[in-house]
């Protein structure tokens, strides 16, 4: 057998796994870190913790794997895979020089304006496919520039997260086509950097790395590494994908009229690309895909399995008891609880904005709600609410993709939240469409694993390797009386925006003003 090592930098832990060419997973483990936020809006990481959960996670997938297997294990290859957009500052002698500004975080949205007036709206979208989005890179190297200015003199690198683990195992900068996208300093029609878009904003090309496609080899692993990890200098490191990206692959969406669902910490929906395509406002993210010579659109909700998890973290504590007592997982005892409630949650909604939002309305200021509450509500209906609010703004998504022609005839669903077979059906249920599941339940990891088996010979193509190692699994048709209750709900809930848009507004200045 042949072996590869995927490694994705997520944005709770770090998930390693040794995939064999038999399509086999030998062995996995993870690694958690924290999140810290420093100020409302903020979100940060330390690189140094997603390294040390790197190491941790590659020795234990690979003891695991040796008390497995009798077999001597030669990893061909690594491929990398973690959050997009998260920003690493490096000095001159490599050295982190502040914490990672995180993909979530929504301070930049004044240096978003700022990009928008210097280049064009227009320009902006013909030069980088996309619009200027709080999370993504270039706002934050202004924000830099403005705010911490003795930090920003001594930048000699920015790196993406997983190209900062890629320099920790090779020693050399590099990054690939897919995580460079969501850059904004990238031109995604020519899968290059925008020299347009780094002059306008001066900011000098030599801090970024060079950049490759997906299955490139881009470096090898360094005798030290090697030691740190128990592993054999000398593999190659392959590009590998921004999370997105990799787990599209890991769940075979290659091919064109192909489209998918990730129900994770952000939700997204995703569509495969043959040609480069972009949305003219900007609402949906056009970024190159992990197939070499392709591309993807893509709508996120920022707090999808977020909102979950802080419904569950506030609210939950009955449930967190009764499941640590049973044994089984609270999101599972808090989906069945919700499970309860009838279609709609009698009325009661929910805005999953509680960090802004990207798709469709790109507004850092947005913030969640529950309208409609009566005495007659519950916190299981709460509960119920949270999970249709979910859906409801992952089908405003698909009703972009719908408006510029994307109409794929069924989704494959993956994340977290893919587990729950009642919330897959609610997905299926709210967008009226045939959803799939795949074998794979190792999310991007697979897919940059993936993705190295490629760059390292082992398959020629991405789209002949997934062909051999994606399987459907099962698929859940919408129930034809629970997809017209969540039409009518829809209705109700597509114009709240709107109708609070000023209020968010008038509400971030409040809490501007009144800050403790
Ligand atoms: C994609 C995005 C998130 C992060 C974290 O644009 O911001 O999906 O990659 O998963």
């Amino acid at each position: 057998m042949r072996y590869i090592l995927g490694i994705d930098i997520g944005t709770t832990g770090a998930r390693v796994l040794l995939l064999a060419d038999t399509g086999e997973v030998i062995s996995s483990d993870s690694s958690e870190y924290p999140i810290s936020i420093p100020m409302p809006n903020w979100a940060e990481q330390h690189p140094d913790d997603w390294w040390q959960a790197t190491v941790t996670a590659t020795k234990a997938c690979l003891d695991k794997a040796h008390a497995k297997s009798n077999d001597s294990i030669e990893i061909e290859a690594i491929g990398l895979t973690g959050q997009m957009h998260s920003s690493v500052f490096l000095d001159s002698d490599g050295k982190v020089l502040r914490p990672a500004i995180l993909w979530c975080d929504q301070r930049t949205e004044s240096q978003c304006g700022q990009i928008v007036d210097t280049v064009g709206f227009d320009q902006l979208i013909s030069y980088t496919s996309n619009r200027a989005l709080a999370g993504f890179t270039a706002p934050k190297i202004l924000w830099l520039r403005e705010n911490e200015p003795q930090v920003y003199e001594r930048v000699h690198k920015v790196l993406l997260a997983k190209d900062y683990i890629r320099y920790k195992l090779t020693g050399g900068f590099a990054t690939e086509v897919s995580d460079a996208s969501g850059t904004l300093l990238f031109d995604v029609a020519n899968r290059k950097w925008s020299q347009e878009m780094l002059l306008a904003l001066r900011i000098p090309r030599e801090w970024l790395p060079d950049c490759y496609e997906s299955t490139d080899i881009t470096g090898y692993l360094s005798e030290e590494a090697a030691s740190i990890l128990g592993l054999t200098g000398g593999i190659p490191v392959v590009g590998g994908g921004g999370d997105q990206a990799a787990g599209a692959v890991g769940n075979g969406i290659v091919h064109g009229g192909l489209a998918s669902c990730v129900l994770g910490t952000s939700g997204v929906v995703f569509w495969h690309s043959d040609e480069h395509v972009y949305d003219p406002e900007g609402r949906l993210h056009s970024f190159c895909h992990a197939v070499p010579g392709k591309w993807h659109l893509m709508g996120v909700t920022l707090s999808a399995g977020g909102s979950l998890r802080w419904f569950r973290d506030t609210l939950c504590q009955q449930e967190i008891k009764e499941a640590g007592q049973q044994g089984i997982d609270v999101y599972a005892a808090v989906i069945n609880k919700a499970a309860g409630i009838v279609p709609g949650s009698e009325g009661l909604l929910f805005l999953p904005y509680l960090s802004g939002e990207r798709t469709p309305h790109a507004n850092a200021k947005a913030r969640g709600a529950f309208v409609g509450l009566s005495l007659r509500h519950t916190r299981d209906h709460m509960a119920r609410a949270v999970l249709e609010g979910i859906a409801m703004s992952l089908r405003d998504c698909l009703e972009l993709g719908e408006g510029i022609g994307l109409e794929p005839q069924r989704i494959n669903l993956s994340g977290g939240g893919a587990r729950s077979d009642m919330w897959s059906q609610m997905i299926a249920d709210v967008f009226g469409l045939e959803l799939i599941r795949t074998g794979s339940e190792e999310g991007p990891a697979y897919g940059a694993a993936i993705l190295a088996a490629v760059g390292a010979g082992i398959y020629s193509s991405v789209e002949e390797a997934c062909g051999k190692l994606v399987f459907t699994i099962d698929s859940k048709m919408p129930n034809p009386v629970v997809r017209e209750i969540y039409r009518d709900l829809y209705d109700l809930y597509k114009p709240l925006y709107a109708t609070l848009r000023e209020h968010f507004e008038r509400g971030a200045e409040f809490v501007f003003q009144h800050r403790g």
